[in-house]
């Protein structure tokens, strides 16, 4: 996400889709939970990917809290680790997406957990 737009731009970005599949659009499709918002993905695909069908990000800097979207996506540079509501660490880039599956984009789960029991997510 470029660094020079408002506030408003920015947010209002966030739900643009990062990723725009055009192969494989026949796998079978299946739910998962972003933010506690009900999405939709396709068998095989990874985390990063489910998620950046969807959005700009994956999460926030735990340093910053500037928006993150990975960088190598093959698992080694250590830019997209998510978590579940349950709080366990997913390596988005190197993880299935599974139907079902619950996850936040923000850590400091206080305030991402508030924010998916309520449905908003900025
Ligand atoms: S994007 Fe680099 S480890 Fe996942």
């Amino acid at each position: 996400m470029p660094f020079n737009l408002s506030s408003s731009e920015s947010a209002a970005l966030v739900h643009e889709p990062q990723f725009v599949r055009i192969a494989e659009t026949l796998r079978e499709p299946l739910r998962f939970y972003l933010d506690g918002r009900e999405v939709s993905a396709l068998q095989g695909d990874t985390l990063l990917t489910a998620v950046l069908m969807q959005q700009r990000r994956i999460r926030e800097s735990e340093f910053s809290g500037a928006p993150r979207a990975g960088f190598c996506l093959i698992g080694a540079c250590q830019d997209c680790w998510m978590r579940t509501e349950d709080g366990k660490r997913l390596r988005a880039c190197s993880t299935l997406v599974t139907e079902g599956l619950r996850v936040l984009t923000r850590t400091g789960s206080a305030t991402g957990q508030a924010e998916a029991r309520s449905g908003d997510t900025q």
